[in-house]
C-alpha cells in the first residue's frame, strides 16, 4: 500500500504510522504527508523521517475544488492508493472523494456517532459521559460520518481531567490506527 497521510497539527498519529512502518507492523510505504497548515509540527516529523510533504495554504486557492485538484496531482505523482486522515481538520470534497472511493479513512476521538466535529474530547467531558473512545471510519461528504471500521472505548473516571482523558484516547489512537490499517491490508483491501 502506498499511503498518503493528511494532517493539520501535531502529527502524533502520523508519527505512529511512521514507526509502525519502520518496525514492520504496517506493510505500507508513506509516500506523502499532506498538510494544510504550513509550519505545523507534523511537517518536522515528516522531514525527520525523509517523507515528502505537500504543504499548502488553502487561502491561496480559489476554493476547495482548486486545492483538492492540487493535492490530487501530488498524490498521483507519488502513486498513492490510500489516504489516512490523521487530525486533518477539514472536510474532504468531491474531487478527492471521487478519486479515492472507499480509500479514505479518518480517525476521530469519540465513539461516533456521538460527539462529531471539533473538540470531541471536551464535548464528551462536558456531557459527563462515563465512556468515550476512538472511531475509525471511511470518509464520506459529511463531518465524521461514513461507515465505521473499528472502535475502542475509554472509560472516564471521576478523577479524570480533560488532559488525562486526552492522553488515554491518544494512546489508543496510536495503536488502533496502524493495527486497523494493517488488518485492512491483510484482508486484501482492493487498493487499486
Ligand atoms: C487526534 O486525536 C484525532 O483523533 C483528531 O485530531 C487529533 C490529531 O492529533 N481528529 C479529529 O478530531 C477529527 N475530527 P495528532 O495531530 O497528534 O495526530
Amino acid at each position: 500500500m502506498k499511503l498518503a497521510v493528511f494532517a493539520s497539527g501535531s502529527g502524533s498519529n502520523f508519527q505512529a504510522f511512521a514507526e509502525a512502518v519502520e518496525e514492520g507492523r504496517l506493510d505500507a510505504e508513506i509516500v506523502l504527508l499532506v498538510c494544510d497548515r504550513p509550519g505545523a509540527l507534523v511537517e518536522g516529523r515528516a522531514a525527520a523521517k525523509d517523507i515528502p510533504v505537500f504543504s499548502f495554504d488553502p487561502k491561496a486557492y480559489d476554493g476547495k475544488a482548486a486545492f483538492e485538484r492540487a493535492i490530487l496531482s501530488e498524490l498521483k505523482k507519488k502513486g498513492a492508493d490510500f489516504i489516512a486522515l490523521a487530525g486533518y481538520m477539514r472536510l474532504i470534497g468531491p474531487v478527492l472523494l471521487g478519486a479515492y472511493p472507499r480509500r479514505i479513512m479518518n480517525i476521530h476521538p469519540s465513539l461516533l456517532p456521538a460527539f462529531p466535529g471539533l473538540d470531541a474530547i471536551g464535548q464528551a467531558f462536558d456531557a459527563g459521559v462515563k465512556l468515550t473512545g476512538v472511531t475509525l471510519h471511511y470518509v464520506d461528504e459529511g463531518m465524521d460520518t461514513g461507515p465505521i471500521i473499528a472502535q475502542e472505548a475509554v472509560r472516564i473516571h471521576e478523577s479524570d481531567t480533560r488532559e488525562t482523558v486526552q492522553k488515554k484516547v491518544q494512546t489508543i489512537e496510536h495503536s488502533l490506527y496502524p493495527k486497523t490499517l494493517q488488518q485492512l491490508i491483510e484482508k486484501g483491501v482492493n487498493v487499486k
